[in-house]
This record gives C-alpha cells, sequence and structure tokens, in this order.
C-alpha cells in the first residue's frame, strides 16, 4: 500500500498531461479530436508513466497515418516547448516527444480509436474493486525490476502483464473480478460512438467480491498461478471469457509461447518470440514464487525503498 501511494499517479500529474499540449497544440484542427490513452488515463499509471495520445480525424484528410505525424514533427520542431520529436514506424506509427526541461514523454497516435476503447474498459476493471490499482501497481514495478517488462526487448508489455493480473483474479474459485464485458456489454461494444465510450464505464457499479483476500495473498496468489497452475502450452489467457480457453489451431496462438487475448483480434503478447525470453519470464514467476512464499516479505523479491526513491526523483 506504501509503494501504490507513492507512485501512484496524482491528479496534478493528470491535468499537466491534459492540459500542456492538448491546448496549446491541437486549438487549430477543428475536425480533430485529442484523446488521452493508455495508463495516464486508464488508473493504473504511475508518476513516471508515459503520456499516450491518439488524435481522432474526423473526416478524411491527405495522406496515411506516417504522412500526418512527419508534418506533425516538422511543426512540433519550431515549438520552444518540445523537445526531439522522434517519428516512430511500428504497427501503429507514432510520434514520441518531450516536454523541454522535464522528463515527461509523449506517444502520439493517429486514429489508433481500439485504444481508446481498450483504456476506458480497463480503466472500469481498474477500479472495480479497491485492490486492483495497488496490486497491478505492484505487479508491474515486480516485472520491471525483474527485467521482463519490456516489449521491446522481447519480454511482457504491460498491457500484457495487467491481462494477465486480471485473468488470475477472474479465475479464482471465488472471483475478485468479473468479465466486465460479459456482464455489462452495452457498455463494450465495439460499435459504441467514439464520443459516448468514456461515458459508458461510467454506469458500472462497483463489484462486491467474496473473497477479501488480501493485497499480500493476491500477490503471491498470482506468483503461483503463473509459476505452477496456468498451461502455457495449451491455453490462451482470455479476459473476455474470464478463464482460460483451450487453444486452437488459428494462425493468432500456433507457435506462440504466451497467448493473450485482447479486447483486438491480435496476440498481445507476441513480443515473446525467443524461447530464451520465455523461459526468463517463467523463471521469474517460479523464484519470486518461491522466495515470497519462504519469506512472505514484499522486499524479498522488489526492494520498495528504492523504487519509491526512484519514483519520487523522477519528478
Ligand atoms: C482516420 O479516420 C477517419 C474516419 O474515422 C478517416 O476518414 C481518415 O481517413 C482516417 N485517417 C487516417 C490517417 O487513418
Ligand atoms: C481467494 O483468493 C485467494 C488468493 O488470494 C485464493 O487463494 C483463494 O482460493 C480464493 N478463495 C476462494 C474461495 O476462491
Ligand atoms: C480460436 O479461439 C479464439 C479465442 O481464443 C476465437 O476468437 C476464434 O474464433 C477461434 N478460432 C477458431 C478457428 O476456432
Amino acid at each position: 500500500v506504501e509503494l501504490f501511494e507513492a507512485c501512484q499517479q496524482q491528479s496534478s500529474d493528470l491535468t499537466r498531461r491534459k492540459f500542456t499540449y492538448a491546448n496549446q497544440l491541437f486549438v487549430s484542427l477543428s475536425d480533430a479530436r485529442l484523446y488521452l490513452t493508455g495508463s495516464s488515463m486508464n488508473g493504473l499509471g504511475c508518476r513516471s508513466s508515459d503520456a499516450d495520445m491518439c488524435l481522432v480525424m474526423s473526416r478524411n484528410r491527405r495522406g496515411d497515418a506516417i504522412h500526418i505525424l512527419s508534418t506533425l514533427q516538422r511543426l512540433f520542431r519550431s515549438l520552444s516547448y518540445v523537445d526531439n520529436p522522434q517519428l516512430i514506424r511500428a504497427k501503429v506509427p507514432i510520434l514520441r516527444f518531450r516536454e523541454k526541461g522535464s522528463d515527461l514523454e509523449f506517444d502520439l497516435n493517429i486514429n489508433n480509436t481500439v485504444g481508446i476503447r481498450n483504456t476506458f474498459l480497463l480503466r472500469s476493471y481498474a477500479y472495480a474493486d479497491l485492490r486492483i490499482r495497488p496490486i497491478i501497481l505492484v505487479i508491474k514495478k515486480w516485472a520491471r525490476h525483474s527485467q521482463i517488462n519490456d516489449a521491446s526487448k522481447g519480454t511482457l508489455s504491460s498491457y500484457t502483464l495487467v491481462l494477465m493480473v486480471l485473468h488470475y483474479l477472474q479465475t479464482l474459485n471465488e472471483p475478485v473480478l468479473p468479465s466486465l464485458q460479459k456482464d455489462y456489454p452495452e457498455c463494450f461494444s465495439p460499435f459504441m460512438e467514439l464520443d459516448l465510450v468514456p461515458e459508458g464505464s461510467k454506469h458500472i457499479p462497483p463489484y462486491i467480491s467474496r473473497n477479501q483476500s488480501s493485497l499480500g495473498d493476491l500477490l503471491l496468489g498470482f506468483l503461483k498461478y503463473y509459476a505452477i497452475d496456468f498451461r502455457w502450452d495449451s491455453h490462451v489467457i482470455s479476459v473476455r471469457e474470464a478463464r482460460a480457453l483451450p487453444k486452437n489451431n488459428s494462425h493468432l496462438w500456433r507457435n506462440k509461447y504466451i497467448c493473450v487475448e485482447p479486447f483486438e483480434n491480435n496476440n498481445v503478447a507476441r513480443a515473446v518470440h525467443e524461447k530464451s525470453k520465455f523461459e526468463t519470464i517463467k523463471f521469474q514467476f517460479a523464484e519470486s514464487y518461491r522466495k515470497l512464499e519462504q519469506k512472505k516479505d514484499l522486499d524479498s523479491i522488489l526492494p520498495v525503498r528504492t523504487v519509491i526513491n526512484e519514483e519520487s526523483s523522477r519528478r
């Protein structure tokens, strides 16, 4: 809890992300809307999280996303308060830049609206039970410390990790979370108009779980589940279904080490494509489970003080 309180995003951090750029940069685009997405908005961010943004163009403009982003890149280079705008040609291309004189990093994409829907779906899970935000923050810090939380290095993305935690909490005999997509399909329809998406999630009442396990027990249970119980070779992690699905021979899952069904049609864990990285991930789960089980002390798997100090020195 102490770690969570020290690292969780403050409302001032959010205001900063929302206003610095949105107002100054995009006032002139009358046919576009800017959405803050990702961990700044889904309730699972920390003070040092990057700010993800999605620019939604409402009518056809000339050119594709790369074209628009490189136009913006040229514009940003001329602005005194933007540092080093870089175009990253990923599957979803982004423009990455910093606010001058700070380490707050922004990732801007064009039209990746599925990210907006996911943000509000994750936000609903994050606030469904008081334990969700602290446990996810601690698990992200643990994974970062254990060097298994970097998709660009072939390990788990934060998004994958979050889905793994939600899945675990859904699959306990007495679950801590339900499937919100199943229970409230009208709030998460992929066809819902984009403007209504942030509203949809506000109408979901908190979930009252009969499992009132402590954060410590949940953390230990999470490590154990992926160290011992989960069958990586034959099952897919599904938050939508709130259970582990048997792998079928869909090309999404064939020859993949880790299969996580996201909200869109893709394998979220596709970054893990090397056997050695997969083995490292499993090893970290097993080792940390063993240590925590033995010592019953978070410090045995994560240097809590150091993490708190790092977080506060970044702001
Ligand atoms: C963004 O989406 C709008 C409609 O949703 C479309 O008209 C426009 O061409 C898209 N732009 C890009 C760059 O994908
Ligand atoms: C409640 O959660 C804990 C994990 O913290 C788990 O071990 C236990 O089995 C759950 N209780 C039930 C009845 O499912
Ligand atoms: C395979 O399973 C996924 C869910 O894991 C499902 O969405 C898909 O329709 C299935 N495909 C086939 C061919 O059964």
